[in-house]
């Protein structure tokens, strides 16, 4: 075998160095540093000979790149509409929450169709053929129990799949490294092996990563650079409900979500989810605000709730389950700054009820509220969906797809809707009445007269 030169790259900058050491001397951020290949370098003849062919952009026929659906429509959602030739997908999530169980059922029903491979470095042959069983899967699924890249490799070129599951990714390692599976330098080298291979052989691999306990994945972030596609399952999972998310995503639309249900046959795609995350006691109670959301391509109603109670501490405490925390400080010195509702002795407490996450700043609106709600004691009406960004002068901005969001919320029965003043609608939404606010004293103001 040639000789490899190791070399070791900051998982933070991508910068190297030829020796390992605790700091990294490009961006001196500490531990970062993990052994990789060095990539043989070109003589310099080469270097010279092989100039690259420029094409002109309307020279190129493109090309709408056909998917392959997956029969599971939730799951083709989350992918942009199927599986793309060439495309490697990272799936990431806590242990045990139905990553191998999602693949085998997909696998279960594309190996109806085509070709194949369920590589499996964690279960054995025997667990995953019970589970099948269990699951209630028919289909005959290849399947290979290996953690060595290279053998990895040699099935894969002479089964020729044309998808194939990688479960895990952190359980395969390369004889070329000497560090164990599953460390950085593994788990990087492994995942671009497997990504040069699907781009050459035009097939589809799945990458099955785990999560650290900070709910990253394992291994660099370079690994998420690598790959095409990345979905996280999230959610608790006391639940039983599971959500994926697309992160990153190079065929179709990110921040999608798709909505599955467990069940004992394993996960079943919710097709109305926005109703899911409502299932709300029929007493009012303070504290509690319904929000439309956008996750992906649709809307999502989700309530979300907050608790104000008289802190005794002189740091008061601020707590945020699925919304982000530094937008909730800074909406109580927005609420304090402009509409005089002062939080600094409270301990505030706001959760989006259902284990759903909430990246987007319409939620801004809805949080107010509810702080607001919880605060005085005074409950926001059952029927009233709320949506709006805040900005730091207290004005509300509008959103996007406002109309969308409306009628979604109209469909679902609420009668009220409160949103940004550039968001109301052009007609009339049937069944609702739409007050639009362009400042947080107007919705103040409106929150007085509910
Ligand atoms: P599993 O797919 O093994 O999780 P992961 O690969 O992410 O670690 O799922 C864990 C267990 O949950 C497994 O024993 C099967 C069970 N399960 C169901 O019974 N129904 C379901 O819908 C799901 C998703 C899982
Ligand atoms: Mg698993």
């Amino acid at each position: 075998m040639a000789k490899t030169n190791t070399t070791y790259i900051c998982s933070q900058c991508g910068g190297q160095t030829s020796k390992w050491q605790g700091q990294c001397p490009h961006c001196l951020a500490w531990n970062t540093l993990a052994e990789s290949i060095q990539e043989a370098k070109p003589s310099r003849f080469q270097a010279l000979a092989a100039s690259g062919q420029v094409v002109r952009l309307s020279a190129v026929q493109a090309v709408e790149t056909p998917r392959l659906a997956t029969g599971m429509a939730e799951f083709d959602r989350v992918l942009g509409g199927g599986l793309v030739g060439g495309g490697v997908v990272l799936i990431g999530g806590d242990p045990g929450i139905g990553k191998s169980t999602l693949l085998l059922q997909a696998l279960a029903e594309l190996s109806t169709r085509v070709k194949t491979l369920y590589v499996s470095g964690e279960e054995s042959a025997s667990q995953i053929a019970l589970r099948s069983r269990r699951l209630g899967l028919h289909a005959d699924i290849p399947l290979l129990t290996e953690i060595r890249l290279e053998s990895i490799f040699a099935t894969l070129k002479e089964e020729k799949p044309q998808v194939a599951v990688i479960d895990s990714i952190q359980t395969v390692y390369t004889e070329q490294l000497q560090s164990a599976p599953g460390s950085v330098a593994q788990v990087r080298e492994c995942a671009q092996e497997l990504t040069r291979h699907a781009k050459q052989a035009g097939i589809t691999i799945f990458l099955v990563g785990h999560v650290t306990k900070e709910g990253t994945l394992a291994g660099p972030r370079v690994l998420e650079h690598i790959v095409d596609t990345v979905l996280y399952f999230e959610g608790d999972t006391g639940s039983s409900f599971r959500l994926i998310r697309a992160f990153k995503n190079r065929y179709g639309a990110v921040n999608e979500l798709g909505v599955f249900a467990m069940t004992d046959k394993g996960l079943k795609g919710v097709n109305n989810p926005s109703a899911l995350f409502l299932n709300r006691d029929e007493r009012e109670a303070p504290g509690s605000c319904v929000v439309v959301a956008q996750e992906g391509t649709r809307p999502l109603l989700v309530e979300i709730q907050a608790l104000l109670d008289s802190s005794h501490s002189p740091n008061p405490r601020r707590l945020t389950v699925g919304l982000d925390g530094n937008r909730l400080a800074m909406l109580l010195a927005v609420l304090h700054r402009h509409g005089g509702i002062p939080c600094h002795d409270q301990d505030v407490f706001v959760n989006a009820v259902g284990g759903v996450k909430i990246t987007e700043p319409a939620v801004d609106l809805a949080v107010a509220m509810a702080v607001v709600s919880s605060l005085r004691g005074r409950p926001i009406p059952h029927k009233l969906a709320v949506f709006g960004e805040i900005g730091l002068a207290g004005e509300i901005r509008p959103v996007q797809r406002g109309q969308e969001r409306l009628k979604e919320a109209a469909k679902l029965g609420f009668t009220q809707a409160l949103c940004p003043k550039a968001n109301l609608p052009k007609g009339r939404i049937a069944g609702m009445e739409v007050k639009g606010v362009g400042s947080l004293a107007e919705a103040l103001e409106y929150f007085r007269g509910l």
